[in-house]
C-alpha cells in the first residue's frame, strides 16, 4: 500500500514537472534542468529538417536516444509511442505510414500531449491519448511496435509495464526502447530524490535486471546495445520481439 502511494506521489511529481516544461518551453526550471532540445536530438542522429515542426517544438524533445533509427516500419503498422512527450518520435514514425497505419502518442501529462497535438498540425495518422504506461488503455495483440524514448525509466513498476507492453503487442511485434541503464554504482541517496527520477537516473536498471524482467514478462528475444557512457550510466537501446529469435531476425 505504501509502495502504491509513493509511486502515485512520484507520478504526480513527474506530471507536474513535465506540465511545467510543456507550458514554459524550457527545461531551466530548477537547479537540475532536464536535458532536452534540438542539439540533443541531433547528437542522437535525428535529421531535424525532416519534420515540418517549428524550432520551439524541438526544445521539448527530451529523449535518451533514437529508438526508431534501426527499425524499418511497415506502412500499415500501428505504433504506440509510450511517454511520447512533444511527440517527435510519433511524427517520425508517421512519416513512413499510410492508412490504416497510425501512431498512438501516449503520455501521462496532458499538457505535453496538447503541445504534441498542436505541433502535429492535426496529422490524421497521429492519435494523442492521455494514459499511464503501467495501465495501457488498449486491447491485447493490437500493436506492431511499442517505442519509448526516455520514458521507460520513469515508470516505477517496470515489470507491470513490460507485462502490459507484451500484452498489447501483436505476436511478432517489436519493442524498441531508448533509455539510460546503470553500469556502475549509483549513490543510494539518488533513489529517493525526485529530480533523479525525472532525469531517468533513479529508475535506471542494469543489463542483468533487464534480462530478468524481459524473460519474466514473456519476451523470448531481445538485445540490449550500450551506446555512450556517462559515468555510472550509459545510454542504451533495447530491441525486443514478441516471438521467437528466428522470427526476430527475418
Ligand atoms: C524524458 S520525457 C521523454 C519524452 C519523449 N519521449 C521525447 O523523446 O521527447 C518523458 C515523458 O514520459 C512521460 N511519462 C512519465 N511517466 C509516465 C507514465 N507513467 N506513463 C506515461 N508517460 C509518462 C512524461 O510526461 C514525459 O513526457
Amino acid at each position: 500500500m505504501r509502495e502504491k502511494q509513493s509511486s502515485q506521489k512520484l507520478k504526480a511529481y513527474l506530471r507536474q514537472l513535465y506540465a511545467k516544461l510543456a507550458a514554459h518551453g524550457t527545461a531551466n526550471l530548477s537547479s537540475a534542468p532536464i536535458p532536452c532540445g534540438e542539439e540533443l536530438a541531433r547528437a542522437f542522429g535525428y535529421h531535424t529538417s525532416v519534420l515540418p515542426i517549428p524550432k520551439k517544438a524541438w526544445r521539448l524533445f527530451a529523449g535518451c536516444g533514437n529508438p526508431l533509427e534501426e527499425i524499418r516500419m511497415g506502412p500499415h503498422w500501428i505504433v504506440l509511442d509510450l511517454g511520447c512527450g512533444v511527440g517527435i518520435d510519433s511524427q517520425v514514425a508517421a512519416l513512413s505510414m499510410q492508412p490504416p497505419g497510425r501512431v498512438i502518442g501516449m503520455d501521462i501529462t496532458s499538457e505535453m500531449l496538447y503541445q504534441a497535438k498542436g505541433y502535429s498540425n492535426s496529422n490524421p495518422l497521429c492519435h494523442w491519448v492521455t494514459g499511464d504506461g503501467e495501465y495501457l488503455p488498449l486491447r491485447s495483440d493490437c500493436i506492431d511496435l511499442v517505442t519509448a524514448n526516455g520514458s521507460f525509466n520513469l515508470l516505477p513498476h517496470k515489470e507491470q509495464a513490460l507485462t502490459e507492453i507484451n500484452r498489447v503487442l501483436k505476436p511478432g511485434g517489436f519493442l524498441s526502447l531508448a533509455d539510460l541503464i546503470a553500469v556502475g554504482e549509483i549513490a543510494p541517496i539518488i533513489e529517493g530524490f525526485e529530480d533523479a527520477w525525472s532525469w531517468c537516473v533513479a529508475g535506471a536498471l542494469t543489463a542483468e535486471e533487464y534480462d530478468i524482467l524481459m524473460s519474466s514478462t514473456g519476451f523470448t528475444w531481445w538485445e540490449l546495445k550500450k551506446k555512450s557512457s556517462y559515468g555510472p550510466l550509459a545510454a542504451a537501446h533495447l530491441l525486443a520481439r514478441k516471438g521467437e529469435e528466428d522470427q526476430a531476425r527475418q
